[in-house]
């Protein structure tokens, strides 16, 4: 794919994450439609749902072709995975194919609570590799955009990691994350205390991509997250390595988008010091 390509998927999905965003700010100091999914803890809203709604209907109509002859319409991407058709039933099947990857509101439980941290995520996958990403957050506005081999930016302005690179100084995200398992929860929490023990902080913002961009601009310097799905870290993934970071498995080697895991970091060697820290790494069910 060309550069001249991917910068127009670039320039579409800003501006459809920018709509949307919209209608999360128009949102976010009225009372929200709420529901529970997997569990208490696992929210969706009347928002949630529109908005993504919303991006694949944009998405469709900005690239559907239509052809003069018989007046069919022919999609130039049709692939999508969004959080809220994903919980609707349709299954994460994730292929070689141009795939738009979707989480309309990233930090739900913020967004429910008016707390800022919230997000709109639009990645754009071909041959399975993150080739456009953009996290928009309408209410802190920072509009976050990468894309492969050109660069990061915060509202048009260059970003990039922190050059930190002694764990014994660095900050770490790490989050709670929704499962109430008990299991899940006891392993967690042995990894948070190791963290907390090795490095100079732990923060929680409530949301994967904003943790992860944050690392992709300098506030902080590592993130790791066991739990998680392709559309929490698909979009601010493209944006973290275009900025100069690394994200790997929490046990080393290359990242799996469908191993609901996540290691981030301002530089390999970073990333590298914080996994062999965990004291051990949490096998969950894959997407
Ligand atoms: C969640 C947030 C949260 C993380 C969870 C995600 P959602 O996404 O990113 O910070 O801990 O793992 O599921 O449900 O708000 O889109
Ligand atoms: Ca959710
Ligand atoms: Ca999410
Ligand atoms: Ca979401």
């Amino acid at each position: 794919m060309s550069t001249a390509e991917i910068q127009d998927y670039l320039k579409t999905a800003t501006v459809v994450a920018k709509e949307a965003g919209e209608v999360v700010r128009e949102a976010f100091y009225k009372e929200k439609s709420l529901q529970t999914k997997s569990n208490y803890a696992d929210l969706v809203t009347e928002t949630d749902q529109a908005v993504e709604k919303q991006i694949i209907n944009s998405l469709k109509e900005k690239y559907q072709l239509t052809s003069e002859d018989n007046n069919q319409y022919e999609a130039d991407i049709s692939q999508f995975i969004g959080e809220e058709s994903v919980a609707g039933g349709h299954k994460t099947e994730w292929t070689d194919d141009p795939t738009w990857i979707i989480d309309p509101i990233d930090g739900t439980t913020n967004f429910v609570h008016q707390i800022p941290h919230t997000c709109v995520c639009i990645g754009l996958s071909i041959k399975k590799q993150m080739v456009v990403g953009v996290v928009y957050a309408p209410i802190l506005n920072e509009m976050y955009t990468g894309a492969k081999g050109q660069g990061a930016f915060c509202n048009g302005e260059r970003i990039s990691t922190s050059q930190q690179n002694d764990l014994k100084q660095a900050i770490i995200y790490l989050e709670g994350g929704s499962s109430r398992e008990q299991d899940v929860l006891r392993r967690k929490f042995n990894i948070y205390h190791k963290v907390v023990e090795t490095t100079r902080g732990t923060r929680t913002l409530g949301s994967a991509a904003m943790n992860m961009v944050n690392v992709a601009k300098g506030s902080g310097d590592a993130y790791v997250e066991y739990g998680l799905h392709i559309w929490d870290f698909a979009a601010s993934g493209v944006i973290l390595i275009e900025a100069g970071g690394a994200m790997i498995d929490p046990a080393g080697g290359p990242v799996d988008f469908l191993s609901r895991r996540v290691l981030c970091a301002s530089s390999q060697s970073l990333a590298d010091q914080l996994s062999t820290t965990i004291p051990e790494h949490i096998e969950m069910e894959r997407d």
